[in-house]
């Protein structure tokens, strides 16, 4: 499954990756503005939590300081999951409520079939290998669990995360456009990485630590592969369409159902079945 395909440099990626992670646990003002920048009150975090009854047991993937430990109904066990330390340092001198593990999401340290629920909220772009972390994710949930996630999606080809040169932005268009197609007639499974984040060399503005440019119908089949059952699929634009030729073009292209609903964030909710099944997937770097 993992890795299936051709794979980015393994020592360029576990090099990012280390180099990331540094980033993230020298940086207490990175999870300051990412709870700042995603209040309580964005409506996906509240749609999500919404999906929660009360009395779930339920790991946070990608938990940040763990501010979703804030809004939980009543009388469910939190489990904040993350790779930096300093988020779950904060999160514990900031009085959080539940626990913490340390570590990377594709590889979870929970026992197969044992959670309620897996919620993780923007943090899909930052996973280097989404299709390993989504798996984890839903193996962990028993039958009938929810994955809950929220993150950024550029499901247009030509709209890409800061943490990749603005210059490339035709070569990356073409060749996202050409990977969407192929997926469309060969229904093999892909997703877009980002090889040299450019928060690594130019430091922070939001999403410039993306290393997956993530595709929400790209999701949905792959969760639909793994064989979840998608409840919940819709994006929550960051601010409305431009005005003139721009706005005009999106509304058009809004109307293909490949891109119809890959603005902003995206919002996915989806229950895991009784199987599970391994799903082979390509990480092709952009
Ligand atoms: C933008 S923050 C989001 C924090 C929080 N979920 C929120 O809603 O504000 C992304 C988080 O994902 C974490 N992260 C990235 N890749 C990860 C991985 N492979 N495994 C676990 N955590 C990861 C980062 O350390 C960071 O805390």
């Amino acid at each position: 499954m993992s890795g299936a395909g051709r794979k980015p440099d393994d020592g360029a990626v576990a090099d990012n990756k280390r180099r990331l992670a540094a980033f993230w646990d020298a940086s207490r003002d990175y999870y300051r503005m990412a709870a700042a920048a995603n209040p309580e009150a964005a409506p996906e975090r509240r749609v999500l939590l919404g999906y929660l009854e009360g009395g779930e047991r339920i790991l946070d993937l990608g938990c940040g300081s763990c501010e979703n430990a804030l809004w939980l109904p009543e009388g469910c066990r939190y489990i904040g999951f993350d790779v930096s330390t300093s988020a779950l340092v904060m999160a514990n001198e900031e009085g959080r409520p539940g626990s913490r593990l340390r570590g990377d999401g594709e590889t979870l340290p929970v026992a197969d079939g044992s959670l309620d629920a897996v919620i993780s909220t923007y943090a899909l772009e930052h996973f280097h290998e989404p299709g390993a972390t989504l798996y984890e994710a839903a193996r962990v949930l028993k039958p009938g669990g929810l994955l809950l996630l929220v993150g950024s999606a550029w499901d247009l080809p030509y709209e890409m995360p800061p943490s990749l040169e603005p210059r490339r932005r035709l070569e990356v268009t073409l060749r996202r456009l050409g990977r969407q197609l192929l997926s469309l007639v060969d229904r093999r499974h892909r997703f877009d990485t980002v090889a040299e984040p450019r928060v690594l060399t130019e430091g922070y503005v939001p999403d410039a630590d993306a290393v997956h440019v993530a595709q929400s119908r790209q999701l949905v089949r792959y969760l639909e592969a793994l064989g979840l059952e998608v409840l919940e699929h819709r994006c929550l634009p960051h601010k409305p369409d431009p005005s003139g030729l721009r706005g005009t073009l999106r509304r058009l292209l809004r109307r293909i159902p490949l891109w119809s609903r890959g603005w902003g964030n995206t919002l996915l909710v989806a229950r895991r079945g009784a199987k599970l099944e391994r799903v082979a997937y390509r990480l092709l770097p952009l």
